[in-house]
């Protein structure tokens, strides 16, 4: 296998690394807009170089971003080569576009890095998909945002030194907002609910919240109150209704999620036949993200293609009531659904997750978790 290889940074340095110990897999070019010099890889600034060689089977795209991501994606598979990648946003985003297209074209295209960094979640999902009928997937999927909440809960560090941290070490996104924000998990969340569930889902109709307004106030209200906020990405099919969010969830300390340290993912299916089971591992960093990208490779060079058949698209509902932690503004809404205060913070009564987040996006500034079911 000849990979041509998109990106130079924490990923790509990672799979250049340990494909040196390998004698079925060469990285042959590198696409880098810096300066780098590699002993056993051409360095070119210019994609159309890997593009058009023909030695090169299989482009592995560890670049980030959606542009110019999915134009080189979508070139390399139109020109008969298979694709692997670790980009979440654009596999989420474009999933209309490159799915279909694959399949057309017969080029295998792989994507376990994505999720759950070196997790082989994706892969996983692929397995219990097929012998059963899943009916819930998600959990802990931002190594950024566990590791600040970790820090703050159990270090008693500050936000901003904790993600100053978290992007030293490699794990945050080349723009933080997007883990803390949320969107890394939302993006997450939508791949790995449209593998389960054989679907594409409608981007727009799944809310997102992040941690990016959490207080030291809020983690030692919870602390006081044996509770532990950890950020969970979440889809969930019943009767033939699926609901999907982003949000921050407040579990007891004794949960298996409130345990979960430093950039530890945690993500979670329950199936028919199999019911709950978890995966726990490294969600970023170097080498367990090339980890997952090395075994796509093997996959590739075992002719396995994408994940799960691509299907129709499906809008989520988010009608199920839940208790809300809620701090930072209030109006009417608020107080007529208010159950008690917790010193700056209300509690809610059971109120809809969409009317909650609908309530969260007009006042920005706020902190909400919810309550674990
Ligand atoms: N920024 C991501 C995270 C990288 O922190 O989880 C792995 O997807």
């Amino acid at each position: 296998m000849r990979l041509g290889l998109l990106g130079f940074g924490v990923v790509g340095r990672g799979v250049y690394d340990l494909v040196q110990d390998r004698s079925d897999i060469e990285v042959a070019k590198v696409v880098c807009l810096e300066e780098v010099t590699l002993p056993n890889a051409e360095v070119t600034k210019d994609f159309k170089s890997v593009l058009e060689d023909s030695s090169i089977d299989t482009v592995v795209e560890a670049m980030g971003g959606l542009h110019p991501a999915f134009e080189f994606v979508r070139d390399c598979i139109l020109s008969g080569k298979n694709v692997i990648t670790s980009n979440k946003a654009l596999m989420a985003t474009f999933y209309d576009e490159l799915i279909p297209l694959a399949k057309q074209k017969g080029v295998l295209l792989r994507c376990t890095a994505a999720v759950g960094g070196g997790i082989g979640w994706l892969s996983e999902l692929e397995r219990a998909r097929r012998v059963q009928t899943l009916r819930q997937v998600g959990g802990i999927m931002n190594g950024t945002c566990n590791y600040i909440l970790d820090a703050m809960t159990r270090g008693g560090m500050t936000y901003a030194d904790a993600l100053a941290q978290a992007q030293k070490l490699g794990y945050a996104e080349a723009n933080p907002s997007t883990d803390v924000e949320g969107i890394d998990t939302w993006h997450k969340t939508i791949l790995s609910a449209n593998i389960a569930f054989g679907i594409s889902l409608d981007m727009a109709s799944v809310p997102a919240a992040g941690i990016q307004n959490i207080l030291a106030e809020d983690i030692a209200s919870f602390r006081a109150r044996g509770l532990v906020c950890k950020l969970i990405g979440m889809a969930k099919m019943e009767n033939g209704k699926l609901s999907a969010c982003v949000q921050p969830v407040l579990y007891p300390a004794i949960s298996t999620e409130a345990s979960v340290p430093t950039n530890f993912n945690l993500i979670t299916l329950i199936g028919s036949a199999s019911e709950r089971m978890s995966f726990y591992g490294q969600g970023a960093g170097r080498y367990p993200t090339a980890y997952n990208v090395l075994q796509d490779c093997a996959d590739i060079l075992s002719g396995k293609g994408f994940y799960s058949p691509y299907g129709e698209k499906v809008q989520a509902v988010n009608d199920d009531k839940r208790t809300y932690y809620v701090r930072g503004a209030s109006d009417a809404w608020l107080e007529e659904n208010t159950r008690e205060n917790w010193g700056d913070a209300v509690i809610t009564l059971p109120v809809e997750t969409e009317k909650m987040h609908t309530w969260r996006k007009a006042h920005p500034d706020v902190f909400i978790a919810a309550f674990e079911k």
